[in-house]
């Protein structure tokens, strides 16, 4: 009955109204989080063309609300990578855990700005308390700060951008900066957006275990300033997308204090592994870092657009970004009270705090600690496994949660692709030197040991089926 009568504000439901179109759309979610483990790892094989059936004009009128659901659950959803599922071992995984779900539901519906401290002075309190608890798991002190970003690759822009302007001012085009040849593309991405030209990119090699070779980027840095360049940043990573190694952070740190540069890490991927015993022992040194990218979209299980970026000095992003108008309410004088568009790029915003300060406040972070073990193990465990298979090389051991490996003998891409076909895991690999390499990496919380136990079968039953 209700559809025949057409409301006469259709953009403001009633409460009834309201009701239906949550509980229609939490029905769909659950059925379809329940199916995830038996969903395919991943399943494109017509979603481009697909896709290109969708282009339409702008809709004059509307369909309704089943109808689009029904698309949304049954064609437009499951034509993708799974990854959100268990068998996601590509890339880096994210994973994305529900109650992150149900607070950004509760962010966006409510809608307070969060972007100036003025409009919703708690709620900003509480996003400004999630980016001190990552100061904190990241070992920074008092004056340290930082924001909540859509990931790493913003994060990444941000700090080289701080770096930038706080080490060389406005005359910075023969400002130099440093990271090995396996750091994430996002870093030569940000210097180029930062205004650099990408030869001021300088790119070191790096060691069998694919950790920066701290003595030749000193000398890289040593033969810059003979040539009249501005060094100012090395970059260290905090687990490289590639195999997971983790740079010798206490030696960059050393080297950035002997050379009076920026010190900043990547730690997009690895730095909440700084949780665990292990990954403490592996990142020794990254409290020393001006700044540190970390993604709880990644090593946090959040939901994708959820980056966050720490630096030890708050104010040199204070200092970087600030910049105030007339028609904007006054900013925070006291260090404590965040204005986040003082320190950012962004004004408007979505409160993206509430994803990550929700679940640590259900759970606190034991939870998260224990899946991150877990994640080290089960890799340690593949790492095994595969070592036990005839003509398997690992080509990188697992530093955190990725290992990479090949075989001597058979076309690897093919392999890949043959592992894969059975759509229980998905598997990528990446080029190290001119070699093509295969690579597990474990990140999401859904993966246990029943998933690694199939990514090892259908290993072995595409090395059996011949290539
Ligand atoms: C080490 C590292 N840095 C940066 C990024 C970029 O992060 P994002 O995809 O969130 O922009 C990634 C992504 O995988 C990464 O692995």
């Amino acid at each position: 009955m209700r559809d025949l009568v057409a409301p006469k504000y259709p953009l403001e439901p009633d409460a009834e109204e309201m009701r239906r179109l949550v509980d229609e759309a939490a029905r769909r979610i659950i059925e379809h989080i329940a199916s995830l483990p038996s969903q395919p790892a991943a399943n494109v094989d017509d979603a481009t063309e697909f896709a290109r059936t969708l282009i339409e004009p702008l809709p004059k009128s509307g369909e309704p609300f089943d109808k689009l659901l029904d698309f949304l659950f049954q064609e437009a959803i499951p034509r993708s990578f799974n990854t959100p599922g268990p068998g996601y071992l590509a890339y880096i995984p994210g994973g994305g855990i529900f109650h992150a779900a149900v607070a950004d539901f509760i962010a966006t519906a409510v809608n307070r700005y969060v972007g100036v401290f003025a409009a919703a002075p708690a709620l900003a309190q509480l996003e400004a308390n999630v980016v001190r608890w990552f100061c904190e798991i990241v070992g920074y002190g008092k004056g340290s700060g930082g924001l909540l970003t859509p990931g790493g690759s913003v994060s990444n822009l941000i700090a080289l951008i701080t770096a930038r302007k706080t080490q060389l001012g406005d005359d910075f085009s023969r400002g130099t900066m440093y990271a090995s040849n396996q750091v994430h593309h996002s870093f030569q991405k940000a210097a180029s957006l930062a205004g650099f030209p990408l030869s001021n990119v300088r790119e070191i090699d790096c060691d069998s275990a694919f950790r920066v070779d701290v003595g030749a980027m000193e000398e890289a840095i040593a033969a810059d300033r003979a040539e009249g360049f501005k060094p100012f940043l090395i970059a260290g990573s905090a687990g490289t997308v590639g195999t997971g190694a983790v740079d010798d952070l206490t030696a960059l740190a050393d080297l950035a204090a002997r050379e009076n540069l920026w010190f900043h890490v990547d730690g997009a991927y690895g730095a909440f592994f700084v949780l665990t015993e292990r990954g403490r022992n592996a990142m020794r040194g990254i409290h020393r870092a001006d700044s540190v990218v970390l993604d709880p979209h990644k090593t946090l299980f959040h939901p994708y657009g959820t980056g966050a970026l720490v630096v030890k000095r708050a104010a040199d992003l204070r200092e970087t970004h600030s910049m105030h108008a007339s028609y904007l309410p006054q900013f925070q004088q006291e260090e404590e009270l965040i204005d986040f568009a003082e320190i950012s790029p962004e004004l408007s915003r979505d409160f993206r705090g509430l994803r990550v300060w929700l679940p640590l406040k259900m759970f606190g972070i034991e939870p998260f600690r224990q899946l991150l073990d877990e994640k080290l193990d089960l890799t340690h465990w593949a790492t095994e496994e595969l070592r036990k298979i005839k003509g398997i090389e690992i080509v990188a051991e697992p530093q955190l949660s990725i290992v990479a490996f090949r075989h001597v003998n058979r076309n690897n891409r093919e392999l890949l692709e043959r592992i894969n076909r059975r759509k229980r895991v998905m598997l990528t690999g990446t080029t190290l030197g001119t070699e093509f390499v295969i690579r597990i990496c474990v990140v999401s919380h859904r993966t246990h040991m029943e998933r690694m136990q199939m990514a090892i079968e259908d290993i072995k039953a595409a090395l059996g089926s011949g290539l």
